[in-house]
């Protein structure tokens, strides 16, 4: 049977440890904290999915840490995202080790060694960007492989949501200072939090064929609340190697939620959204004499995770060889979210060499 093992027994490691039942794999969900586990068996779980599972085994992260597993998933906040993968493949790499977005926080600091570590593991290593996973993310891949628009001209993404939803979803904080959250420089604010915007703005870049992001001219609106600091709103102005220009949006405010991005081409566009209507993401399209035309794919929060875990299947099966949730695609996000702080502190335009590794010095 297929093992994993979750370090994280918050938010996402409760609903990766779903998922991963749901798969019929074998489940150990860790934490640092004993009042997470706690809360995991008698809160969270059951709150979410009816009952606790019993055949979960609960245990402390530190008296696991040498604990092997399929997969290994770390689901902790970004700022110890690092330092955990760095244990892990030292002590009992896995076959497959899975981080969650965003890797860390904007000084890049780890991420060079990471990548050097994984290219000399062979192993996969991925990054938990799930939407590239979504059949509305597949649907928007099949209209730009039809290439029936014309050039693409621009490319559009938003992940504008108030973390309200984040906070309900966290009883036990009292708000953004209590948690990374508030704290752009632990891989909080809108723009690590919400970085599922730039990473399907590059995914949909990388199918269109225009390459990665060479330029990033950003504005960070900073926000000081007691103790936190974080940015509420990203606006990320950026080009690609190709040429490719267009613009993200992310923020912490937007109610109701908008997450969306847009592909326009010379004759026609293509939108890919997000909860578009109860409990359906979609895709809608049109052009030339086309009329518009909108795809429905209806799913629940639990199909995200759910989706990603059986992606996790087929790459321990040997069936799929690139990821778009690889550890090099979640990096190159992280890279844009570097040059983004960069860019609004510096008030210029900030461009990518890719030849630089994941190091603050490719930041020009
Ligand atoms: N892909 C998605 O859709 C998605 C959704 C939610 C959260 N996330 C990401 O998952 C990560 C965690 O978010 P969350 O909402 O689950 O947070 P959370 O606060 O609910 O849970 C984090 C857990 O990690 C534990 N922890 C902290 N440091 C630890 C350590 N060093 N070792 C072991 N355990 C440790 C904490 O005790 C806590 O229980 C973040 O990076 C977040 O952005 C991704």
């Amino acid at each position: 049977m297929t093992t994993i093992k979750i370090i994280g027994a918050g938010s996402i490691g409760n609903h990766i440890a779903h998922a991963a039942r749901e798969q019929g794999w074998d489940v150990l969900l860790t934490d640092a904290d004993p009042d997470a586990l706690r809360r995991t068996r008698e809160e969270i779980y059951p709150g979410r999915y009816g009952e606790w599972d019993t055949a979960i085994e609960l245990a402390g992260s530190r008296d696991t840490i040498d604990e092997t597993a399929d997969v290994v998933f770390i689901g902790t906040p970004p700022d110890s995202h690092l330092p955990l993968a760095r244990e892990v493949l030292d002590q009992a790499p896995p076959r497959a080790l899975i981080i969650e977005k965003p890797l860390c926080g904007p000084d890049l600091d780890g991420c060079a060694e990471l990548w050097r570590n994984a290219v000399e593991s062979g192993m996969f290593l991925g990054v938990g960007y799930n939407h590239a996973l979504g059949r509305n993310t597949s649907a928007m891949e099949a209209l730009i492989d039809q290439r029936s628009h014309g050039e693409v001209r621009t490319l559009s993404a938003k992940t504008r949501e108030h973390w309200g939803g984040i906070f309900a979803a966290h009883p036990w904080l009292s708000g953004p200072a209590e948690s990374y959250l508030g704290f752009s420089s632990r891989g909080g604010g809108a723009c690590g939090e919400h970085s599922h915007a730039i990473n399907i703005w590059q995914h949909f870049a990388h199918a269109l064929g225009a390459g990665r992001v060479h330029e990033v001219n950003a504005m960070l609106d900073m926000c000081r609340d007691g103790e936190a600091y974080y940015d509420q709103l990203a606006v990320l102005a950026l080009r690609t190697e190709q040429g490719l220009a267009g613009e993200v949006i992310q923020d912490v405010v937007t109610a109701p939620t908008e997450k969306m991005a847009r592909i326009q081409w010379g004759d026609g566009f293509a939108e890919w959204h997000v909860n578009y209507d109860n409990g359906a993401d979609a895709v809608i399209s049109g052009g030339g004499d086309e009329g518009r035309q909108t795809q429905l794919f209806e799913k629940t929060r639990a199909d995200d995770f759910k989706v990603e875990i059986e992606h996790l299947a087929q790459i321990l099966e040997g069936a799929i060889t690139d990821s778009p949730i690889s550890l090099e695609r979640g990096l190159d996000t992280m890279m844009v979210i570097a040059a983004a702080f960069r860019s609004s502190q510096e008030k210029r335009t900030v461009a990518i060499d890719w030849n630089a590794g994941y190091r603050p010095e490719a930041l020009q």
